[in-house]
């Protein structure tokens, strides 16, 4: 049973890797802060009948919807074996235009917000003696700033990091593996409302793989890693980033 967060938004990387989770034949429930997310659970549950695909509406800055969120989960499914958690806000500002309310909304979301969702499933993880992790980063956090997010967007993906490699080492005891992915350039509805044709096909240039990403080129990533077909990884970062940061 596999919960994926941030998968409200249609062309999202949350979604395509709720998509391909349904696909494979897990049972799914999808959790978001947009009203949205009730559609997106319908439409994933008529397409996938076998996923039972439920929708939990949740802000992830709040530590009881969290919890919320995952009663929900037990008393639907009995238990949780996998958290991609995606769900996670994007911004880009210079630091000195960055004001404190847009420092507090990143924060929230993508540092507390991860610790508030990470650990209502891990507490049910680590009594099962079983379950996989995955957090969406972002090449942000290891190169100093993504293409467009800003200090304040990834000192929180760093935290993530950190986090993610915390939880591994406390985890692993309890047969529960907790891993990271680190996306750079992906084609969401955010990247497309942010940047122009033009400026994306320049951007294109200085990958390596000439292109920027697929949502479901990071769904296959966070679906080995949420997979048995990891069951040595832990505490790893896995980059999906066409190259453009090779360390
Ligand atoms: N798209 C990229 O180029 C890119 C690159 C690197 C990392 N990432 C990371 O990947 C993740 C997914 O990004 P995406 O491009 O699919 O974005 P997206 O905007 O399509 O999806 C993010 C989802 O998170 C949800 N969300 C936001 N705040 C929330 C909250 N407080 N509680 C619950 N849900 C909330 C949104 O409603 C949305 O559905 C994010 O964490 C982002 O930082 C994206």
């Amino acid at each position: 049973m596999c919960v994926i967060t941030g998968a409200a938004s249609s062309h999202g990387i949350g979604r395509a890797t709720a998509e391909m989770l349904a696909e494979n034949g897990a049972l799914i429930a999808i959790l978001d802060v947009n009203d949205g997310v009730e559609d997106a659970a319908a439409a994933l549950a008529k397409k996938y009948p076998a996923s039972r695909c439920v929708a939990l509406k949740c802000d992830i800055t709040s530590r009881d919807e969290c919890d919320a969120a995952r009663n929900t989960v037990l008393e639907t499914f009995g238990r949780v074996d996998v958290l991609v958690h995606s769900a996670g806000v994007m911004r880009a500002a210079k630091f000195h235009e960055i004001t404190d309310q847009e420092y507090d909304v990143v924060m929230s979301v993508n540092l507390a917000g991860t610790f508030n969702i990470v650990t209502a499933f891990a507490l049910t993880m680590a009594d099962q003696k079983a379950g996989s992790i995955v957090n969406v980063a972002s090449v942000a956090a290891q190169r100093g700033g993504g293409l467009f997010g800003g200090a304040h967007y990834a000192a929180s993906k760093g935290g993530v990091l950190s986090m993610t490699r915390t939880l591994a080492r406390e985890l692993g005891s309890v047969g529960v593996r907790v891993n990271a992915i680190c996306p750079s350039l992906i084609e969401t509805d955010f990247v497309a409302g942010a940047i122009s044709p033009e400026r994306l096909q320049e951007l294109s240039m200085a990958i390596p793989l000439g292109r920027p990403g697929r949502p479901d080129e990071v769904a296959g990533a966070c679906m080995f890693l949420a997979s048995d077909l990891s069951t040595y990884m832990t505490g790893a970062t896995l980059d999906v980033n066409g190259g453009i940061h090779i360390h």
